[in-house]
């Protein structure tokens, strides 16, 4: 256990075709109560075991992360663990204004990955299903850059829907100093219709953008990271592309997730977590809670993306807003 991706909310603004299509998550759709959501403390206390464990690395996602209040509080605190040398958050930066940037810089946050499908107004519009516009994400991306944030980009892809984008937007983002990241459409939950004809692969979406520009490999500069990364032969910066479909990963893994109620997955594509929120609220020690993250971490087996042609899940996968990719 290397890194630990933690979910803060599972409310969203924005109803992305993929993730949260609005026929299934209209108004009505229940997400956790504030009750029910661990508190800053007690993630704190989870993040400080985990760090024990080996996490150097925490990410916050959603749902929506920003839409928690006082993120910047949860932030401080994470960013006081010694061992954690990367503290980043995933974000569709909606909410993401000048102001915020920088309290969440100055509380210790280190990188900001802003989701981004389509520079076109009318498929972004099409995919956020809000209504959202790209000026005030083109925006917010300048915003987090100027409060000091190192910023990367993620796309995305779904065929028929954006892919008429991933040229536009490489040339956008070249010579940003903003790393795009290029993401296989995943089958991620039980909600979003996902089809493998819907998916453009990670080698298409390099052969398209070659034809431009052409690229050449980088070496990955930490282990079991999930993007594989390429330059632009002609200096003008990186990009990444995150083939789960074409070119599973599993077997690097070093990623644990917390839900926002305080359910540990040890897969993205999991089906069961642990509850880790009864032992906080019973009174657990210290010592406790380590010893139940080192045994959840000691059983795990997941290998769903190499497995996915051949194995059908054993239940309902967890859904990608609430514990956050
Ligand atoms: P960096 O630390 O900047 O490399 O971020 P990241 O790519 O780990 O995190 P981010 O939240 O930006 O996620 C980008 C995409 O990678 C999302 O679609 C995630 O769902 C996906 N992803 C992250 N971890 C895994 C994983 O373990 N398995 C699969 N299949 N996809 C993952
Ligand atoms: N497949 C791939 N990526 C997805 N994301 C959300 N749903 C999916 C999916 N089905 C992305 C978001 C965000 C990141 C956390 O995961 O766009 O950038
Ligand atoms: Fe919200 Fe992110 Fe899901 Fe889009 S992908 S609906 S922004 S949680």
């Amino acid at each position: 256990m290397r890194d630990l991706r933690i979910s803060v909310t599972d409310h969203c603004n924005f109803r992305c075709v993929y993730c949260m299509p609005k026929a299934v998550f209209g108004t009505r759709y229940h997400f956790v109560g504030h009750e029910g959501l661990l508190t800053f403390e007690e993630i704190e206390r989870l993040a400080r075991q985990a760090a024990l464990l080996g996490v150097t690395k925490i990410r916050l996602t959603g749902g929506e992360p920003l839409l928690r209040p006082h993120l910047e509080d949860l932030v401080a605190k994470l960013s006081h663990i010694q061992a954690i040398e990367d503290l980043a958050l995933t974000t569709n930066a909606s909410t993401l204004t000048p102001q915020k940037a920088a309290a969440l810089r100055a509380a210790g946050l280190q990188r900001i990955n802003i989701s981004l499908d389509a520079l076109d107004e009318d498929i972004f519009q099409k995919m956020n299903d809000v209504g959202f516009p790209v000026a005030r994400v083109l925006q917010a991306i300048d915003d987090a850059a100027a409060a000091g944030l190192r910023v990367k980009i993620n796309m995305v892809v779904r065929r028929n829907l954006n892919d008429s984008q991933i040229v536009p937007m490489a040339e956008h983002f070249r010579g940003t100093g903003h790393t795009l990241r290029f993401i296989e459409y995943m089958d991620v939950g039980n909600l979003n219709g996902w089809q493998r004809d819907d998916v453009v692969t990670a080698q298409e979406i390099l052969s398209r953008i070659g034809d431009h520009w052409p690229l050449e490999p980088v070496n990955s500069q930490r282990y079991g990271e999930v993007a594989t990364r390429y330059r632009y032969v002609d200096g003008q910066g990186e990009i990444g592309v995150i083939s789960s479909i074409s070119q599973p990963f599993c077997g690097s893994c070093t990623r644990a997730r917390l839900s926002p109620e305080g359910q540990l997955y040890t897969c993205l594509f999991g089906t069961q977590g642990h509850d880790l929120r009864a032992l906080l609220r019973s009174g657990a020690t210290d010592e406790e809670i380590y010893a139940a993250l080192a045994g959840i971490w000691r059983a795990r087996d997941d290998r769903y993306s190499e497995l996915r042609a051949s194995t059908a899940p054993k239940g309902q996968k967890v859904e990608m807003f609430h514990i956050g990719g």
